[in-house]
């Protein structure tokens, strides 16, 4: 679904770059993109970082895939289809949050390599900055943790086309950063995030 179905329509650019408004907000935007199975530990991790960004006074704000599931995407469920719709969206959320000057932390299993890809390539043809974070935690330790139950449900059969269960995870190769969030505690998945953005010039680590 990438064609664009109106005619008709023209781009209307605005009057500032987005360099000016950064600048004037005094942020820069970015997307950080968390990718890894149900239980990993993807929007643990996001909710910390999101906390520690807050306390330095960085703008940042969580997109998670089981709460834009409530609204924008309510209409969407897991087929593949249905998947690549989720992912296509959010990767747009994504790009306009960053480009407001949000450092946008973007929480989705996002099975598929080809999908998280154009999320990506929307990211740079933008020319916004997009870190993919593979949080690489063995599907043994998820399902144990199973805090939703929802591995148990799979495993039972009472949930069909279940990630990792009974449908595919392709695991990122070229991720900006792997996160071994089953060997490492909390603290130091949230440091490596910091760490990563200060990499990237988004913030300073003092
Ligand atoms: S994605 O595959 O389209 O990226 P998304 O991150 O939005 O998935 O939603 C995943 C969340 O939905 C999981 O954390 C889990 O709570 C819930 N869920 C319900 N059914 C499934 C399913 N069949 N496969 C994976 N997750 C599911």
């Amino acid at each position: 679904m990438s064609e664009v179905k109106s005619t008709n329509i023209h781009f209307h650019e605005g009057n500032i770059s987005r360099e000016e408004r950064w600048k004037a907000l005094g942020t820069t935007g970015v997307t950080m993109w968390f990718t890894g199975l149900s239980a990993c530990g993807k929007s643990t991790i996001a909710c910390a970082l999101e906390q520690a960004l807050c306390n330095q006074g960085v703008a940042c704000y969580r997109l998670d895939g089981d709460n834009i599931r409530f609204g924008l995407n309510k209409n969407l469920g897991f087929s593949a289809e249905d998947r690549e719709e989720n992912i296509r969206r959010i990767g747009e959320v994504s790009k306009l949050f960053a480009d407001a000057g949000i450092v946008t932390l973007s929480s989705f299993i996002s099975p598929y390599t080809k999908d998280r890809d154009a999320a990506r390539a929307l990211h740079k043809e933008a020319g916004v900055k997009f870190i993919e974070v593979f949080v690489d935690t063995p599907i043994e330790i998820c399902e144990e943790r199973d805090p939703k139950g929802l591995y148990k449900k799979a495993r039972a059969g009472e949930i069909k086309g279940f990630t990792g269960i009974d449908d595919p995870y392709e695991a990122p190769e070229n991720a900006e950063l792997v996160i071994k969030a089953g060997e490492h505690d909390l603290e130091a998945c949230v440091q490596q995030c910091l760490e990563s953005l200060a990499k990237h010039g988004i913030i300073s680590m003092d």
